[in-house]
């Protein structure tokens, strides 16, 4: 069983190549950060405040979260995979990842996720605190211009309307409230490997990742 795992600041590209790097070697891809944003939207259905730890805690215990293997998400088996990406959850998410309960559920999850299978696991504290583990670890990262234009870009897509300015604006306070949290902030692992994919597409920082994991590991299929 091997287990990668990716962490790096919003939008730094890294479930689309966590994705990728897991399709080409037949692995397991977990997506964190959907888990926060279910749990966020479960919260604000119920019209709970997402900076009441306590409250939000208490539902913990009526949340179910499936991530499928093409990448739907399932919140008590109802389909929520577009749901979680509305700006209303963006604008939340960042409080419920901060609270401590709320990670203490989740990662308990993830780690049974890692058990039995290889994973490629994104997020924020994977290789410092999910999985330390890991047998590679990557801490991906790209400039805010870089991230901006790209979620720009994303955005455009899904018909959201914000300017670039209020993408980078948005992007640094995220930023900020991820690295800057008590509990297990967005911190790259001592032993974690850094990449710079502002000047590489995504096709790039896949194959970078997969030299990285092969010079790693050797044998992939483990
Ligand atoms: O990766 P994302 O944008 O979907 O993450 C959503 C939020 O969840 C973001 O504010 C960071 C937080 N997160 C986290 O704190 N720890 C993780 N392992 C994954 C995501």
């Amino acid at each position: 069983m091997i287990t990668i795992a990716i962490d790096g600041p919003s939008a730094a590209g890294k479930s689309t190549v966590a994705k990728g790097v897991a399709k080409k070697l037949g692995y397991t891809y977990v997506d964190t950060g959907a888990m926060y944003r279910c749990v966020t939207l479960y919260a604000l259905k119920k019209g709970v405040n997402c900076q009441d730890d306590e409250k939000v805690a208490s539902l913990l215990k009526d949340i179910k979260i499936d991530l499928l293997v093409n990448g739907d998400v399932l919140l008590n088996g109802e389909d929520v995979t577009k749901e979680i990406r509305t700006q209303e959850v963006v604008a939340n998410v960042s409080f419920i990842a901060a609270n401590k309960y709320v990670r203490l559920h989740l990662v308990e999850e993830q780690r049974k996720m890692a058990l039995n299978k290889s994973v490629v696991m994104d997020g924020r504290d994977i290789g410092t605190y999910v999985l330390p583990n890991a047998d590679v670890k990557i801490f991906q990262v790209a400039s805010v211009k870089t991230r901006a234009e790209r979620r720009y870009l994303e955005n455009l897509q899904r018909g959201i309307n914000l300017t670039k300015e209020e993408i980078e604006k948005d992007l640094e306070r995220r930023d900020y409230i991820d690295s800057h949290r008590e509990f297990a902030p967005l911190r790259k692992a001592d032993d974690a490997i850094s990449l710079d994919t502002s000047s590489l597409t995504i096709e790039e920082s896949i194959d970078a990742i997969i030299k990285i994991i092969l010079e790693k590991v050797g044998d992939i299929n483990e």
